[in-house]
């Protein structure tokens, strides 16, 4: 083991060939190593190793990441097995590690901004942990607001919408003209308009002849979007142009707090829920699209990580017998509580109000109403989470 107590090396911060920014409060205070890894030891008391195939191949020098695209041109395969030789530095020029590997020696620097960013310590992996807001009906008085002007032209009103359907799952806009499309400016302020064969947006609205429930004056359970699709879209903006009919009142549930309450409460309808794929389908004359998912899904981690369903676009069930009855005893048990108030934002969408919401965390439904006392026009159409993430970076750059 050899050990470095940092000393600071000469020359200015290594570039990482990143454009994110990656500024960090602490400081590398020691370095060993022991030819096989690095660990640092950060001003907080934060041990980070890193082994030495990671930081060799995260390398960001000329020779082994091309300078303009940014993108990675080191192969670790094409090269034996690196062995560090040395290893210095500390403080704002960062990290020096020199390498050996079939007897060619490489010598990479890396920023100290960046060591910590991509630190997988037990603590750094906690606290870059998705920060989630579960709620129930307590959020009909705190439901996240921006408005329309601000969230169009200032970064900290976009910044507030994205953060808050990342956190809440929901957030209102308000403010907006109460006038057929324009929830498209809305939309594309963020990114590309996901489309469907539903078409880029649609119009809610009753119709004589209708090929979805959506467009009935019917209740709508609640349910998420396009549960037939491998991977349904990931924001629904659902827009009000018109609402003077009776009833058709909107209802929202997160379903990530109902299934941490289920994983509790009955564990193995939780188990049922997340462990087996239920197939979805919606078919009309041009369209046959069909896919399967689990109700509850969960990460690697364990992490509640999409809710799927929807209960007109479910299939025939296909499972083993025996798990045909038990299946059925957990939808059953997950959908009492879904109906359950106790976890219900419920609304009328008012005429120049969207609400975004996160379509494989939230349910969404809507009350019947009657068509021959008003008129009810609403609006929706899908955003990608990709876009939703990178405009929040690209302010971060912004801001560096
Ligand atoms: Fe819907």
């Amino acid at each position: 083991m050899s050990v470095s107590i940092a000393s600071p090396l000469r020359g200015s911060e290594p570039s990482m060939g990143d454009l994110a920014p990656m500024r960090t409060a602490h400081a590398i205070v020691g370095v060993r190593q022991d030819g096989r890894s690095v660990t640092l030891e950060w001003s907080d008391g934060r041990r980070s190793r890193f082994p030495a195939l990671w930081l060799r191949d995260n390398c960001a020098c000329p020779e082994c990441r091309h300078p303009q695209a940014l993108e990675r041109t080191f192969m670790f395969i094409d090269h034996s097995g690196p062995r560090i030789i040395a290893a210095r530095g500390g403080g704002e020029a960062g990290l020096e590690v020199e390498f050996e590997s079939g007897g060619v020696v490489h010598v990479s620097r890396y920023a100290q901004g960046w060591l910590r960013a991509y630190d997988s310590s037990a603590a750094a992996l906690a606290e870059r942990a998705p920060a989630l807001r579960l709620w129930d009906a307590g959020i009909n008085d705190t439901l996240p607001a921006v408005d329309y002007g601000a969230y169009m032209h200032t970064d900290a009103g976009m910044r507030a919408w994205i953060e808050a359907i990342q956190q809440d799952g929901i957030v209102l806009l308000r403010g907006i003209p109460a006038q057929a499309g324009a929830l498209l400016p809305v939309a594309r302020r963020i990114g590309p308009i996901r489309p469907t064969n539903f078409g880029e947006h649609y119009d809610v609205v009753s119709m004589p002849n209708p090929n979805a429930s959506a467009y009935t004056a019917m209740g709508l359970e609640l349910h998420t979007d396009l549960a037939n699709w491998h991977s349904p879209p990931d924001v629904q903006l659902l827009f009000c142009v018109k609402s003077s009919v009776r009833g058709g009142e909107s209802l929202f549930a997160d379903g990530f707090r109902v299934a941490e309450d289920l994983r509790v409460k009955d564990p193995a309808a939780f188990k049922l829920l997340s462990a087996h794929p239920m197939e979805f389908r919606f078919h009309d004359d041009a369209c046959d699209i069909r896919a399967s998912g689990p109700a509850i899904e969960l990460d690697p981690a364990g992490r509640i990580s999409r809710i799927r369903f929807n209960n007109w676009l479910r299939a025939p069930m296909v499972l083993r017998a025996d798990l045909i009855d038990p299946m059925y005893a957990a939808l059953a048990t997950f959908w009492r509580m879904l109906r359950d108030p106790a976890y219900h934002l419920k609304l009328r969408l008012d005429p120049g109000c969207l609400l975004a919401y996160n379509n494989n965390r939230v349910l969404h439904g809507r009350a019947s109403f009657d068509p021959t006392t008003g008129e009810r026009h609403l609006q929706g159409c899908y955003l990608n989470f990709e876009d939703l993430e990178t405009q929040l970076r690209l302010l971060d750059r912004a801001q560096a």
